[in-house]
């Protein structure tokens, strides 16, 4: 996708540096939605560098590029295979300490430009690797990328895009939030924008609440290190679900280009916060020992490199309100959380009721819901019709239907807008400090232990305390959350 027009735009980098090149994300998520963009011709003359604090011989590293191309090469065509060795070949590895002055500033004289440094760092790495590189270091053209989490709180991610906005223009700065390359995320977008029954009743008077779930089964995954100092609220609700929040929220923009849709977005999330009193609008969770899907999962508590007292939470919810002409008084019911017994990744409006119901009619009259979902990528409606039998008992009709997903994975979605230049599905400096800035109070109040913290089983639905029908947990909230 690119901003303007459906027309691919040529990329214009020519390498793409990535720092943090021996590390987990990568192998595991960059190199692999890189080599679908390869594979599908769309980076054409691209060279590759990576560039790692690990002594790695060249070998070794093109091993590494190799393992993580083999699902995209397997799918390829014959030139999106030669296009696949061909980057492997020509691709290069420096053992480098990004944090010492002038050795990243080095590399980028030498690498054919404009460079993409993707800093695949964690935040504090990157932070100094920023700030030891002077403006005369970095070529024109430029593109610095930066991985989430952006900063870890207002003040410091202001401080970042201070360091970055000396180097580079805001234009040339890549905030990755991966959700924001996911197919179903952008088909928002065209759902919202592209239907004219949707969008008159897209407010305040036709909408009861909106809820985004992103419940995984996985748990830690030997992610303690950087897990246990983030949690559930900064892991995923700080960036990834505010973001869908964000576009579910938007006004109607112009275009999709990246001003006119990061202006929607960046109004939206200024209008937005969490109310107090905390305990009521928040609530944080962190799994025992238990089962998810036949495979025993152990206490996070005692996971290694926990530190149980941190009380890290591993399930988190906020209600967001959104003071603007459109939402105020809606709730926005942004939820996630590791190790659940069920995946449920969708975001659901569920409209208020009729007005008036003609008398004569029995059976269910619910709220109707639409419900997008993000893995698998589907949409349901549901439709409130007269049932079988007694033509006048009301009873409750699905709509579904598959979503389109993309050839790309998102993080090849993503890189395809830094290596075209296009910041469309990149996070904005604004919108990345007003991110913190929603979530802020509520990490203070939870670090202060003013909200506590329960604890549901590995494998559960989460706490016993919260309702597992989540509409009727949606609904209790929504009651409390209309002020009308
Ligand atoms: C990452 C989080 O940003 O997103 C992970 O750090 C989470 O904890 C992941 O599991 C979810 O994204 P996806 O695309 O893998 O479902």
């Amino acid at each position: 996708m690119t901003s303007q027009t459906t027309e691919k735009t040529e990329p214009t980098v020519k390498t793409l540096l990535i720092l943090g090149a021996s590390g987990d994300l990568t192998g595991r998520l960059l190199l692999p939605g890189l080599a679908r963009l390869v594979a599908a011709g769309r980076t054409k003359g691209l060279r590759l560098v990576g560039a790692g604090s690990d002594p790695w011989t060249p070998g070794q590293w093109r091993e590494r590029v190799q393992a993580s191309f083999g699902a995209a090469a397997g799918a390829a065509d014959a030139s999106g295979k030669e296009a696949l060795e061909a980057l492997q070949k020509d691709t290069v590895y420096h053992q480098l300490d990004v944090t010492a002055p002038g050795a990243l500033a080095r590399l980028l004289k030498d690498a054919p430009g404009p460079v993409a440094v993707y800093f695949a760092l964690p935040p504090r790495i990157s932070q100094t690797a920023c700030e030891v590189l002077r403006p005369e270091d970095v070529p024109e053209g430029t593109r610095l990328v930066m991985e989430k989490p952006f900063g870890s709180s207002e003040d410091s991610a202001r401080s970042l895009n201070r360091t970055l906005s000396r180097l580079v223009p805001e234009e040339h700065i890549h905030r990755v939030d991966h959700f924001l390359g996911k197919a179903t995320v952008l088909n928002i977008l065209g759902l919202r924008f592209a239907n004219n029954f949707l969008e008159p009743v897209w407010n305040r008077q036709h909408v009861q609440k909106v809820e985004i779930f992103f419940d995984e089964d996985l748990a830690l995954e030997g992610r303690a290190r950087y897990y246990d100092g983030a949690g559930a609220l900064r892991d995923m609700i700080q960036s990834h679900l505010l973001q869908v929040m964000a576009l579910m929220a938007i006004e109607p923009p112009a275009t999709i280009g990246e001003r006119d849709l990061r202006d929607a977005v960046s109004a939206v999330l200024r209008a937005s916060s969490v109310g107090a009193p905390f305990t009521r609008t928040t609530r944080r969770a962190r799994y025992t020992a238990g089962s998810v899907a036949g495979k025993d999962v152990p206490d996070y508590a005692r996971e290694e490199g926990v530190d149980a007292a941190r009380e890290t939470e591993t399930l988190a919810e906020i209600q967001v309100g959104i003071d603007n002409w459109r939402w105020k008084g809606v709730p926005f019911i942004l939820r996630s959380g590791k190790a659940l017994g069920d995946r449920r990744k969708e975001a659901v409006v569920t409209f208020l009721p009729v007005p008036h119901l003609p008398k004569g009619f029995t059976g269910v009259d619910s709220p109707n819901q639409l419900r997008i979902g993000f893995g698998p990528d589907t949409l349901e409606f549901d439709v409130d019709v007269n049932g079988p039998g007694n033509i006048f008992s009301l009873g409750r009709v699905t709509l579904e239907a598959e979503l389109s997903a993309s050839d790309l994975l998102p993080y090849g979605e993503v890189l395809e807008g830094v290596l075209t230049g296009d910041p469309l599905l990149s996070v904005r400096s604004d919108t990345a400090e007003d991110c913190w800035r929603i979530v802020e109070p509520v990490l203070k109040a939870w670090e202060q232990g003013k909200v506590p913290l329960e604890e549901y089983d590995a494998g559960s639905a989460g706490p016993a305390s919260w309702p597992t029908n989540r509409a009727e947990a949606g609904q209790s909230a929504a009651a409390e959350g209309r002020h009308r």
